[in-house]
């Protein structure tokens, strides 16, 4: 897979990017990810990037030129065209659905703004998706988008090594995770569940499964409902073809 982003700051990626699972699935060639900086495409000698809304109001509303020149500069770098991604509160949620859907594309071109906001025709003009990492606004897409990559890097093939796996992860089966436990036993007087210790594989199963209900009734009961709707999903459909 091939990431594009699209940042007024570049170096903010830096760090998440040349470390542990990132850093290693680039150097596997698992990922190429490519930073480009928009201000480069300014226009003028002051390296203008943004202006005041049409309408009025507060802010500044980041201009469709530098945008629409540098994703037009970067695009023929790639055989894929790539799909772009729209850091924005007003987008679609990111979610584990969304982050599987996203890592079967060979390539992504993501736009981290700045300010108030996008000029809506960088949207529309280049049929961009918007996504947003959760109901609250962060001072501007680059962290979000972060979010995504790590979210989508990892489910790719051979990005997480042998001893790992997202297989069993929250999210993958609609339910969250159960609670892990390593050594010591007994740490200040709290206790590792017996059951743990007890070397049946099954009853381990079987509990670690109560858990993850357990947990997704009580943290996640949005989850737990759509879980149940997906359940009872599969069931008619497997009725209808019997
Ligand atoms: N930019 C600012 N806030 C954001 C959010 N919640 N998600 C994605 N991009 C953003």
């Amino acid at each position: 897979m091939r990431i594009d982003i699209l940042t007024l700051f570049p170096e903010m990626f830096e760090s998440p990017l040349s470390h542990s699972i990132l850093k290693r699935a680039q150097q596997q060639n698992i990922v190429q990810i490519a930073l480009s900086n928009i201000r480069d495409f300014a226009p003028d000698r002051y390296h203008k990037v943004d202006d005041a809304p049409y309408g009025g109001g507060a802010g500044m509303v980041m201009m469709c030129q530098p945008v629409f020149d540098c994703l037009e500069h970067i695009r023929p770098q790639h055989i894929e065209p790539g799909k772009v991604i729209l850091m924005c509160p007003q987008g679609m949620p990111l979610t584990q659905d969304k982050a599987t859907e996203l890592a079967k594309e060979n390539r992504l071109i993501l736009i981290a703004g700045r300010y108030e906001g996008f000029d809506e025709r960088i949207r529309t003009g280049l049929n961009a998706e918007a996504i947003s990492i959760g109901d609250y606004v962060l001072s501007g897409g680059e962290l979000a988008a972060m979010v995504v990559i790590d979210a989508v890097v990892r489910l790719l093939d051979g990005a997480l090594g042998d001893d790992m796996s997202a297989h069993d992860e929250s999210f993958t089966h609609g339910l969250l995770e159960y609670p892990h436990y390593t050594r010591p036993e007994e740490y200040r007087q709290m206790k590792v569940p017996p059951i743990l210790l007890s070397g049946n594989h099954a009853k381990i199963a079987e509990w670690r499964n109560r858990q993850r209900i357990e947990r997704t009734q009580r943290q996640r009961p949005d989850l737990w409902a759509k879980f149940l709707e997906r359940k009872n999903e599969q069931q008619d459909n497997k009725n209808n073809n019997e």
